[in-house]
């Protein structure tokens, strides 16, 4: 049987975290820290973030755009992309600008959110043809959008039964059949209480034998700046429920006791550092950085996780 799960005003709260994820990568994109033409079907107007905030969504896009490019590298586009938490993210639309679209590409967040994603990629040519198969034929079904390689599917992550109706309506398969998955969850896990979180891991790590995932979200929650961040996302009604939030070690320690065989996770400022030297260079001539510590301070207490299942993933890291 399903879990139920009531609805709460929390839930409101966290629906909000996408408009400002999806704005903070606007105010980037805008000053040209990376290219998406897509962004701004997404949300029309922002007011410039503070150079730190858009370097720290820089090294963030960039860190988890870096795994994606190695998964499907190793596996090839004969794969499956299934972006939990999705929120507005265009990556589906990235990739298809590229040699790397994948072969079935999923979303799925709240009904509110997949819902207002998908009125907007209908009202817009440029995110609708990319989507359009052959015969240019785009379902929506009890609100779901499904066509020949992209789904978006609302549905909450808290419910298992939910979660699995909705990739088996998508095509993710299961089992050996199911095509090598790369699953994201970029700032999504950490909203969810840390049972359910790892419920759903659990779930997903048994689905997909040959699999990898990638978690971006907050760490080191337990110091001063943490517990800062901390009162700040709950005074705007958003409790940090998830069992994220502890250092880099024990988040890939959690991730191996979830059914991964191989898990690392690095903070931010390990993955700043491994980025080419001329895309630093450049990002950091973008603007002037007047608060350094600050930034230090962010990127120490973001992280990104590899966990991953199969052998075929297993060198995946962030110097590959
Ligand atoms: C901070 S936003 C991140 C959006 C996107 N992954 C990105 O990085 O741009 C968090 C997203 O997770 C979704 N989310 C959080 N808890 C969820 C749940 N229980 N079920 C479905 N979606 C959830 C929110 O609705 C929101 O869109």
């Amino acid at each position: 049987m399903d879990n139920i799960i009531s609805w709460s005003a929390e839930d409101e709260a966290i629906i909000g975290t996408n408009t400002d994820a999806t704005e903070c990568k606007r105010s980037a994109v805008e000053l040209g820290y990376w290219k998406d033409d897509y962004i701004s079907y997404f949300v029309k107007h922002v007011d410039r973030k503070a150079p730190e905030i858009n370097r720290g969504y820089y090294a963030r896009v960039r860190g988890m755009e870096m795994f994606i490019h190695q998964f499907i590298e190793r596996c090839g586009t004969k794969c499956q992309i299934i972006n939990l938490g999705c929120g507005y993210d265009t990556l589906y639309w990235r990739l298809k600008e590229t040699t790397q679209a994948v072969g079935n590409f999923i979303e799925l967040d709240f009904p509110a959110v997949t819902s207002k994603k998908c009125h907007i990629i209908k009202r817009n040519k440029q995110l609708l043809e990319k989507i359009c198969n052959e015969d240019g034929e785009v379902v929506i079904r009890e609100g779901d959008l499904h066509s020949d390689g992209y789904h978006l599917a609302g549905c909450d992550l808290r419910c298992l039964g939910e979660v699995r109706r909705k990739l088996a309506a998508a095509g993710a398969g299961e089992g050996p059949a199911a095509p090598p998955t790369l699953l994201l969850a970029e700032c999504v896990l950490v909203y969810l209480r840390p049972d359910a979180a790892d419920a759903l891991l659990r779930r997903l790590a048994a689905q997909f034998p040959r699999c990898a995932l990638l978690v971006y979200e907050q760490c080191n929650l337990g110091d001063k700046f943490g517990e800062v961040m901390v009162r700040n996302l709950s005074a705007r009604g958003c409790a940090l429920a998830g069992g994220g939030g502890g250092s880099p070690a024990e988040q890939a320690a959690r991730l191996r006791g979830l059914g991964f065989e191989a898990a690392r996770c690095w903070d931010m400022t390990a993955v700043w550092r491994a980025l080419p030297d001329d895309d630093r260079l450049r990002v950091e001539a973008l603007e002037m950085l007047d608060e350094r510590e600050l930034l230090h301070q962010l990127h120490s207490h973001y992280a990104l996780a590899v966990a991953t299942r199969s052998a075929v993933f297993a060198d995946m890291d962030l110097n590959a």
